[in-house]
């Protein structure tokens, strides 16, 4: 499939735009830097923080690292759980909410069978979904454009 090109043009923090990219929906994420800050804390409550399960087909290069992104403040995922393909939604506000931990850090919940992410991604420990959301191939076209593909 083509490569698209997605606008991050004056996103606020918490903001999520999607884009369609071979028929599955990317997210472009701007997280606050108290949810980046957070990424480097939760490690021990992740199945696989550090995308060492097939790094190649789930995280590129550029995005092995904490942030599982290139820059620390835009996620940029497959907004496809692993599990069984439903989609997660999004839960940004950290703090108890309605079927998620007294300590949520903010991220996604699958509402199919309760696979929970946090805001790279990263699927939590005992969870039906096996690996953390797919990282797309892409690349920053500027400041405010990213292709994906
Ligand atoms: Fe997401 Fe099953 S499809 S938890």
């Amino acid at each position: 499939g083509a490569a698209v090109e997605i606008d991050i043009t004056g996103m606020q923090p918490d903001e999520m735009r999607t884009v369609e990219w071979r028929g599955k929906p990317v997210w472009v994420v701007r997280r606050t830097p108290e949810q980046v800050a957070e990424l480097s804390k939760i490690d021990n409550e992740l199945a696989d923080p550090n995308s060492l399960r097939d790094p190649t087909a789930l995280t590129p290069p550029y995005a092995q690292n904490q942030w599982r992104s290139i820059k620390p403040e835009y996620l940029v995922v497959v907004g496809i759980c692993t599990h069984l393909g439903c989609s997660p939604n999004a839960k940004f506000e950290a703090g108890p909410q309605p079927s998620l931990p007294n300590t949520w850090p903010g991220g996604f919940l699958c509402p199919c069978h309760g696979s929970t992410f946090d805001m790279a991604g990263r699927v939590f420990k005992n969870k039906p979904a096996p690996d953390n959301l797919e990282v797309p191939p892409h690349m920053y076209l500027s400041e405010t454009k990213i292709l994906i593909g």
